[in-house]
């Protein structure tokens, strides 16, 4: 969609899981589109800013100053307010219900000429439902888990796999005094983009991603052949959120179905009883005991903190980018990098296929090339 009159009014929001770079994005698009005389209002925490009792304010770039730098968003998020499917209390009952004509008022009421919506596949599903209804979307790809197939790389990626990574050092170096197993579970949902990463950067000896089920005889034999040959009494493993055993299925924590996406979690334990299970059955040549596993749970701490460099620069372009679309009458569209550019695609484009890990892939093969374990039979 293009409009030819120049747009003087725009709605900003960030909506689903939180990640780093967000303010960056925000920092990015206020102050570029104040220098083109675009006004800016922030709606806070997602598309429930823009339902009944939702707020709003102007930003300025008096109001973003320094934000650049800090993890969160200033504007609040939540990936439970999908306003086509919206949660609401009925006589003591939660039930869904369509508010999104009320998103369609606010954004005339407010007289926004159009929404940049910085989002993950989910927020950008409901921004593209929402175009079809007539409101204008500019969409910003975000989220740690670099699971959008339209653009190369999600800002918030990289900062959370330098958590991870910066984790499994450390799980190293107390692995290796106790001769322990350490199993680092990290999320990533359906894809295993940042277990395949912070293990390649960490130097982690078994890699588990949910593009590749595990069997856990595999993995047994690489703790063995560490044991065995090179004489090494630890190992690194890293597990992703969504990986599971060939045959079996992905863990999810108990309180699964109580919000619109189910939790997944477990990942880590289930695997560390699988091979608790596994080592009973060895003979471990004189050693006091079994090898000892010990699995943590990495969690949210990948989505706080500061945007890494990498980060703060993809957001900013990405940020400065949107407005250049918006300034040339471009809607409907989501921003995108593509190797070193920041272009742009269809908004119904930019959701139609997840980005997952290719097993076959260039990654998988080079983590292989030395030496690491993808839990199968390679
Ligand atoms: O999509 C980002 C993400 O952090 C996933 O990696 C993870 O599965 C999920 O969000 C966790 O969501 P919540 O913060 O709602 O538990």
């Amino acid at each position: 969609m293009s409009t030819s009159h120049p747009t003087r009014r725009i709605g900003l929001l960030t909506g689903g899981g939180d990640c780093p770079g967000l303010n960056a994005v925000i920092w990015a698009v206020v102050r570029s589109a104040a220098r083109r005389g675009i006004e800016v209002l922030g709606i806070e925490d997602g598309f429930e800013g823009l339902i009944a009792g939702g707020t709003v304010r102007p930003l300025s770039p008096a109001d973003i100053r320094g934000i650049h730098r800090e993890g969160g968003t200033v504007l609040g998020t939540t990936n439970r307010g999908n306003p086509f499917r919206y949660r609401v209390e009925v006589d003591g009952v939660i039930e869904e219900q369509d508010c999104s004509d009320d998103v369609v008022r606010a954004v005339q009421r407010l007289g926004l000429e159009g929404l940049v919506v910085i989002g993950g596949d989910g927020s950008l599903a409901i921004a593209h439902e929402l175009s079809l209804k007539g409101v204008p979307i500019l969409g910003v790809p975000k989220t740690i888990d670099n699971d959008l197939g339209a653009t190369d790389a999600t800002f918030g990626f990289y900062s959370a796999v330098t958590t991870a990574m910066e984790a499994l050092d450390k799980l190293k170096t107390t692995g290796e005094s106790h001769d322990r197993v350490m199993i680092l579970e990290v999320m990533g949902r359906d894809a295993g983009w940042i277990a395949l990463h912070c293990g390649l950067a960490a130097g982690a000896h078994v890699i588990l991603i949910p593009e590749v089920p595990y069997d856990i005889d595999a993995v047994l034999a690489r703790v063995r052949a560490r044991w065995d040959e090179e004489r090494r009494h630890y190992t690194l493993v890293v597990v992703a959120e969504g990986a599971f055993p060939a045959g079996g299925g992905q863990s999810y924590l108990a309180q699964a179905g109580k919000g619109t996406v189910a939790r997944l979690g477990g990942a880590g334990v289930t695997l560390e009883q699988l091979l608790e299970a596994s080592f009973a059955g060895e003979d471990w040549r004189g050693q006091r005991s079994v090898p000892e596993v010990r699995t943590t749970v990495l969690g949210h701490l990948q989505r706080g903190g500061s945007p890494g460099a990498y980060d703060r620069i993809v957001s900013i372009r990405f940020g400065c980018e949107a407005v250049e679309q918006i300034a040339q009458g471009r809607w409907n569209r989501m921003v995108c990098l593509r190797g070193t550019q920041i272009e742009s695609v269809a908004l119904g484009d930019a959701i139609a296929q997840p980005h997952r890990v290719d097993p076959a892939g260039q990654l998988v093969a080079q983590a292989r090339a030395v030496g690491i374990c993808l839990g199968d039979r390679w």
